[in-house]
């Protein structure tokens, strides 16, 4: 029998699993084993870390729920989530505007609301403004009949689902005009902190990090026959928004709240522009899916056992 040691133990492993009939789940799953053994050796981890590391993620286990996802929460302060969203953006056919973190706030029921209409139940004074913007394909031409699909936090920082299990606020499904075009009322969206009463919280505190999102507004816009875009807009002007806690932000979704603008469809309100541009849709689009999903769908794929959150992978 071959004794194991810490240099032949990787490849036995390897070895072990290379029986796996799944080809994309062999090579993950190798990949994964490396990279791991790998850290161990770097770090020369201890029992006791490795213990540790393990109590860690059993925390981060205990706190999920169907509302609260702290897996991801995980996931998007080690900037994991952000890279696997600019790994799907190069799988696009066309050059569409870029992905953004979907987020843990996401919900699948959200109110089909009118052109124009304001999705704050209540608006401080002073705080409104318009959202608006052409939604085209790659080379300008607009695209009707879109749905974009926007939520953010109200005035206090907290998205609805943080304050009421019941109560829809600040989100709503919009459909874009002959023009392309979507508009809506809402209330300028200001940064607020990750949820840092789990254990991702305590990490981050321990790293000394600020835990700070800048501020922003997350849309999803789907058509058939374009690939989905799961995205968002920053607000230029936030001390933050170089140094996003879950690295979602970046320069070229950054925008302008304008005092002024002319081309505004409804006048006397501040308001912020946000195009964006869809690629169409590839033969790997139909079965990749979005980047993210609904807490509510991860949790009842863990209880089924598939391990599908949602349609496709
Ligand atoms: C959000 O933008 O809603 C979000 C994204 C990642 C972690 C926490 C919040
Ligand atoms: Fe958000």
């Amino acid at each position: 029998m071959r004794e194991l040691t810490p240099d032949t133990i990787t490849d036995a492993v390897l070895e072990q699993m290379a029986t796996t009939s799944d080809p994309r789940m062999r090579e993950v799953m190798a990949s994964a084993v490396k990279h791991l053994h790998a850290f161990a050796r770097d770090v020369n981890l201890t029992p006791g870390e490795w213990i540790k590391g393990i109590a860690f993620m059993t925390a981060v286990g205990k706190m999920c729920t169907a509302e609260r996802q702290e897996f991801v929460l995980l996931s998007d302060t080690l900037g994991l989530s952000a890279l696997v969203n600019g790994l799907h953006d190069k799988t696009a056919i066309e050059e569409g505007t870029h992905t953004s973190l979907l987020g843990p706030f996401y919900r699948e029921t959200s109110p089909k609301l009118a052109a124009g209409s304001q999705i704050a139940r209540t608006v401080k004074p002073g705080s409104e403004c318009v959202l608006y913007g052409r939604i085209t394909d790659v080379n300008g031409k607009p695209l009707a009949g879109a749905t974009v699909s926007i939520w953010q936090t109200g005035a206090d920082g907290l998205y609805d689902i943080q304050e009421s299990a019941t109560e829809t606020d600040y989100r709503g499904v919009f459909t874009t005009d002959a023009d392309g075009t979507y508009l809506l009322r809402t209330v300028k969206p200001i940064g607020y902190s990750i949820p840092m009463d789990g254990p991702v919280g305590e990490m981050i505190q321990a790293q000394a990090r600020h835990g700070m999102r800048p501020a922003h507004i997350h849309f999803l816009v789907g058509l058939p026959g374009y690939r989905e875009l799961v995205t968002a807009l920053y607000l230029r002007d936030d001390p933050h928004l170089a140094d996003d806690v879950v690295f979602g932000s970046s320069g070229d979704l950054a925008v302008d709240l304008d005092p002024n603008d002319k081309n505004c469809p409804i006048k006397g309100l501040p308001s912020i522009r946000f195009d964006m541009r869809l690629s169409r849709e590839g033969a790997a689009d139909k079965t990749s899916g979005r980047v993210g999903t609904d807490p509510a769908a991860i949790m009842r794929s863990a209880k089924s056992g598939s391990g599908q959150a949602h349609a496709a992978e």
